[in-house]
C-alpha cells in the first residue's frame, strides 16, 4: 500500500526561485537562507519519496477571479512551471500521478468534501520553489507531483480547521492506493508576510516560531486559531500558512495509528525578501 512517510513545511518566496536560477546561491544574503536546506536536500536524498503530494497556492497564475476553486487537486500527467511575468522558470516539467491522484479524488469527495478536478495547469512559484529548495537543480525532478491548490488569495478562503480536516481524509485517501509507495505530503507558503498596504513588510518571528511549536505539539488546538489572527498577527499573505495545517493533518499520530511525529529538522530566517522563512520536516514513526 501507499505510505506517508513524512511531512514537509516550507515557505515559497519568489525571490528565491530567481535567486537559484540566476546562481546568487553563495551571496551574503541568500547564503544563510540557502545553508538552512542543506540537511533538507541530503535528506531527500536518504529519503526518496516515489510521489510527493505538493500543497500549495497559486498566486493568480493558473485561477484568476474568473474562477476561485477553495481546493483543487491537478490530475495530469504533467504540468509547466508558470511564466509568471518574466518567463518560465528554467525548471524541469513536473510530472503528476494521474492514478493516485483520481484515486484521492475518489476517495476525499466521498469523504463530502468537494475537490475540483484540474487536468490542465501550469505551476508558479507556490509549487516549484519548494521543489527547488527541497531538491536542489536536477535535470529532472526525482519524484512524481500532485499538486494540491489552496485558495488562500481571495475570500473567502478555508479555516484551519477545514485545512486540518481535509488533510486527515487526504491520509485515508493515500494509504488505501494499493500500489507500494513512498509518500510524502508537503504544505508550503507562509510564514509572516504582507505585501500590500500600509503594515507592507510585516514579520513577527515570535508568533511564526510559536506556530512551528504547535504545529509540532498541537496541531488540533492549532486548527482552532481563526483566519483573524494569522492576518493581524503574520500579515495578509500569512494566511498561506493554513496550507500547513493539510499535512500536519494527514500524519499518523492525528490518525491515532502512531506516535508523535520525529523533528527531523527545524529551520527559521529573516529576511528573504518580504517574507520570514519557516521550515520542517516531521517524520512519521
Ligand atoms: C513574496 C512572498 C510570497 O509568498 C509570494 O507569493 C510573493 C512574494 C515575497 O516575500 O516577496
Ligand atoms: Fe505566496
Amino acid at each position: 500500500m501507499a505510505k506517508i512517510t513524512a511531512s514537509v513545511y516550507t515557505s515559497h518566496v519568489p525571490a528565491i526561485g530567481a535567486a537559484l536560477d540566476l546562481g546568487k546561491q553563495g551571496e551574503p544574503y541568500w547564503q544563510p537562507l540557502f545553508k538552512g536546506y542543506d540537511f533538507s536536500k541530503a535528506w531527500e536524498k536518504a529519503n526518496k519519496p516515489d510521489v510527493v503530494f505538493l500543497v500549495f497556492n497559486d498566486h493568480a497564475t493558473a485561477f484568476s477571479l474568473d474562477m476561485i476553486p477553495t481546493f483543487a487537486i491537478g490530475t495530469a500527467a504533467s504540468y509547466q512551471p508558470a511564466d509568471e511575468g518574466w518567463g518560465p522558470r528554467p525548471v524541469p516539467t513536473v510530472y503528476g500521478h494521474p492514478e493516485l491522484a483520481a484515486h484521492i479524488a475518489q476517495s476525499v469527495i466521498q469523504d463530502d468534501f468537494d475537490l475540483t478536478i484540474v487536468n490542465r495547469m501550469d505551476v508558479d512559484h507556490g509549487l516549484t520553489v519548494p521543489l527547488s529548495l527541497m531538491f536542489g537543480q536536477p535535470e529532472q525532478w526525482p519524484c512524481k507531483v500532485i499538486p494540491f491548490a489552496v485558495n488562500v488569495v481571495q475570500y473567502p478562503v478555508p479555516s484551519g480547521n477545514r485545512c486540518f480536516q481535509i488533510g486527515k481524509a487526504i491520509r485515508k485517501a493515500i494509504e488505501s492506493f494499493d500500489e507500494d509507495l513512498n509518500v510524502q505530503i508537503w504544505g508550503t507558503g507562509g510564514m509572516s508576510h504582507q505585501l500590500q498596504g500600509p503594515r507592507a513588510g510585516l514579520i513577527n518571528k515570535d508568533w511564526d516560531n510559536r506556530f512551528l511549536d504547535r504545529l509540532i505539539a498541537e496541531p488540533a488546538e492549532l486548527a482552532q486559531v481563526p483566519h483573524i489572527e494569522y492576518v493581524r498577527e503574520a500579515g495578509s499573505e500569512g494566511i498561506e500558512l493554513v496550507m500547513w495545517l493539510i499535512a500536519r493533518g494527514a500524519m499518523s499520530d492525528v490518525a491515532g495509528t502512531g506516535p508523535a511525529p520525529k523533528v527531523a529538522h527545524r529551520f527559521f530566517h529573516v529576511p528573504a525578501s518580504n517574507t520570514a522563512v519557516g521550515h520542517l520536516i516531521l517524520e512519521n514513526q
